[in-house]
């Protein structure tokens, strides 16, 4: 497995590769989830790269960017037994030089759910994986549905700039007792795990509800509402949206993305799932 660090050297190694190229952009820490879209990949191509790489740019003013976990030497060792053919890890002087000024963002699906409060994270996300997609040049990127809102919008960003690759969602990783995997777990001590853990079982309490025939969505939100409070923090957001464009709705009669941000403690979990009629 190749180790890039800079830009000269990931050039250098793609312009010696032949055949399909999966694509797999993270901010390190990795864990199940990520290595999920690590085998995916492997699967569907020839070569896969992994970028590790703390966006500076999609965290906001008192968000966690310093002390994002960082276990590089770790997630080297994952990659290289998932097969991987090469880690690119830049570093912001690399990603962002001195006088850095074009931006990427993406309208409409970005001023919603996590959009509202972080302003600007989207846009971060969407300039550093334009720079990563020029860069890297991949047949195929992989993104999880765990960041749904992300995954929407880099889509809406290939598609709307022509990028000449397919962009990927796989399936998000739980663990055994249905919280999602996310590097940020890693915040929480035992006794917030158990209180993260209503997170999912809001959604689950939609699910069941829809399945019960309640197709209501305010009544839905108000059940989520009740799993929540006591348990988290903070709730930022519960919504019921179309999954398709993230468009308001009122009752589920069609795709609808079920989605929570809540602050468990000061650490910030997101998790959602996909509900039909
Ligand atoms: P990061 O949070 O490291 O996630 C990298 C990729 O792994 C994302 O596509 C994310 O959706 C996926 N992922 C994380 N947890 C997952 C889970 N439990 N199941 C399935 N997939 C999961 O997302 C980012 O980094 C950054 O915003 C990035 C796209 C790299 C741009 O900086």
């Amino acid at each position: 497995m190749e180790q890039l660090a800079n830009i000269q050297a990931l050039r250098a190694w793609r312009g010696n590769i032949a055949g399909s190229l999966g694509f797999v952009p993270t901010m390190g820490a990795l864990h199940e989830g990520h290595a999920a879209l690590i085998n995916r990949s492997t699967a569907e191509n020839e070569h896969t790269i992994v970028s590790v790489f703390v966006n500076p740019t999609q965290f906001g003013p008192g968000e966690d960017l310093h002390k994002y976990p960082r276990t590089l030497e770790a997630d080297i060792a994952l990659c290289d037994r998932h097969g991987v053919s090469a880690v690119f890890t830049p570093n912001s002087a690399l990603m962002y030089p001195a006088g850095f000024t074009t931006w990427v963002t993406v309208e409409g699906l970005t001023d919603k759910l996590c959009g509202r409060t972080r302003p600007g994270h989207f846009r971060g996300v969407a300039t550093v994986v334009a720079k990563l997609f020029n860069l890297v040049q991949p047949t195929r990127a992989y993104f999880g549905q765990k960041d749904a809102q992300q995954a929407l919008v880099l889509t809406r960003m290939a598609r709307d700039l022509d990028m000449p690759l397919a962009v990927i969602t796989c399936p998000t990783v739980r663990e055994p007792d249905g919280l999602a995997m996310s590097s940020r777990n890693r915040y929480l001590d035992a006794r917030d795990r158990m209180r993260a853990l209503s997170i999912y079982r809001a959604l689950q309490a939609a699910e069941t509800g829809l399945a019960a025939g309640e197709a209501d969505v305010p009544t839905l939100k108000r059940t989520m509402w009740t799993e929540l409070e006591g348990n988290v923090d903070r709730v930022d957001y519960v919504e019921i949206v179309d999954a398709a464009d993230l468009g308001s709705m009122e009752t589920i009669d069609r795709p609808a993305l079920v989605a929570i941000a809540a602050f468990v403690g000061s650490t910030r979990l997101i998790d959602n799932i996909i509900l039909s009629p």
